[in-house]
C-alpha cells in the first residue's frame, strides 16, 4: 500500500535532492507539494520545486506556496548556502506549469480526507498555520516527520540552534503545544552523519545522465558554502534521511520525550529535549539520535540510479574511497 504524503519544504538545495529521492520511492504518493519561506522565499521554493518535477517528468504533482513569512519574526533566508536562486544559481529553465497559492488550506484539504502524512523539510511555519486555522482537521494527519532541530549536536545558526526550527521557533511552538499528530524529529544529532562527500559527488557525475547532472550541478555552491564555512569537504544533506526515514524506520533510532523550543533570546530557536523529564509532561515527539548513515546512502543512490548498483556498491565498500 502507498503512502500518501505532502512534502512540504523551502527547495533549497538538500530539499531538491529529497524531493528526487521521494519520487523514486514506490512506498510513497506524492499527493502533492507545499512551500515555505525558509531557504528562499516561499514563492522560490515553488518555482525549484517545479524545476524539480519538471526534470523528473513528474510535472503531474501540484505545488502550492504557502506562508511567505514566519509567524512573528522577521523572515531570514539561507542564500549564502544555498545561492540566490536556491539551487545554487544554476539557474535552471523554470517549468511552463502553474503554480497554486494556498498551501496551508490544501495541506487541511488533505488532513480532512484522511489518511494523509506530512514530510516537513523547512520551517513548520505552514503546519502552525493549518493548526491555528482548523485544529480539528489538522490533527487527522497521520503523521509529521519533520527535519529539523538539535538535541546533543550544535546548532548551524547558533552554538544551539538548527535553521528550519530557528526561522520560525514560534510556528514548531505551536506544532509542539498544540498537535495531537505522531511527530518524529530527523535533527542535526543525525542529519550530521549524511555527507554527500567529493567521491561520492564525482560516483555521480561519472554515472551521468540529467539528474546526474543537476546534483552535480546544485551542490557545487553548497559544497564550498560548507568547506568556507565549516570545513566539511562535501555537504550535508539533511532533508533526504527525512525521506528515507519516513521510508523505513530501521534506518535511525532515538526516543519519545517532551519537546520545546526557545522562542526568544541568545538561544532562539534551540529544541529543549526533556530527557529528565523535568517538565513532567506528556511525550510529544520522538527525537532521532542514531542512524545508520551508510545503509542511508546505499537507498539514496540506489534509488536514484537503480541501474548503476554495482557502481555504487564499489564506492561505498571500499574505504579507499572514504564513505562511513
Ligand atoms: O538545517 C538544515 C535545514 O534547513 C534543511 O532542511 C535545509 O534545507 C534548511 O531548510
Ligand atoms: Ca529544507
Amino acid at each position: 500500500m502507498k503512502k500518501k504524503v505532502i512534502i512540504d519544504c523551502d527547495p533549497g538545495i538538500d530539499d531538491s535532492l529529497a524531493l528526487i529521492l521521494a519520487l523514486n520511492s514506490p512506498e510513497l504518493e506524492i499527493v502533492g507539494i507545499t512551500t515555505v519561506s525558509g531557504n528562499v522565499k516561499a514563492d522560490q521554493g515553488a518555482k525549484n520545486a517545479l524545476k524539480v518535477l519538471k526534470i523528473m517528468n513528474r510535472e503531474d504533482i501540484p505545488v502550492y506556496i504557502g506562508e511567505e513569512v514566519p509567524l512573528e519574526r522577521e523572515l531570514i533566508t539561507a542564500q549564502d548556502t544555498h545561492g540566490e536562486d536556491g539551487l545554487g544559481e544554476t539557474n535552471y529553465e523554470e517549468a511552463d506549469v502553474k503554480i497554486n497559492y494556498g498551501g496551508v488550506d490544501f495541506i487541511l484539504e488533505n488532513s480532512r480526507k484522511g489518511d494523509i502524512s506530512v514530510i516537513a523539510l523547512g520551517p513548520l511555519t505552514n503546519l502552525a498555520k493549518a493548526i491555528e486555522r482548523d485544529e480539528e482537521g489538522f490533527n487527522m494527519i497521520n503523521e509529521i516527520v519533520s527535519m529539523g532541530g538539535a538535541f546533543r549536536s550544535h546548532g548551524n545558526c547558533s552554538q544551539v540552534a538548527e535553521f528550519n526550527y530557528w526561522v520560525d521557533p514560534h510556528g514548531v511552538k505551536e506544532v509542539f503545544d498544540r498537535s495531537k499528530v505522531p511527530f518524529s524529529m530527523v535533527g542535526l544529532d543525525v542529519t550530521r552523519e549524511i555527507i554527500l562527500t567529493p567521491n561520492l559527488i564525482e560516483l555521480i557525475k561519472q554515472i551521468g545522465g540529467d539528474i546526474a547532472n543537476f546534483i552535480v550541478d546544485i551542490t557545487r555552491f553548497y559544497v564550498d558554502f560548507h568547506w568556507n564555512q565549516e570545513r566539511t569537504l562535501g555537504c550535508v544533506i539533511n532533508d533526504p534521511l527525512a525521506v528515507a526515514y519516513f521510508i523505513d524506520r530501521t534506518l535511525c533510532d532515538g526516543f519519545t520525550s517532551y519537546l520545546d523550543i526557545v522562542t526568544d533570546g541568545k538561544a532562539i530557536g534551540q529544541t529543549l529535549v526533556d530527557v529528565g523529564n523535568f517538565y513532567r509532561k506528556e511525550h510529544n515527539g520522538r527525537i532521532l539520535t542514531k542512524v545508520d548513515s551508510k545503509r542511508f546512502m546505499k537507498m539514496f543512490l540506489e534509488r536514484i540510479f537503480p541501474e548503476s548498483k554495482n557502481d555504487i556498491a564499489i564506492v561505498l565498500n571500499n574505504s579507499k574511497y572514504g564513505v562511513n
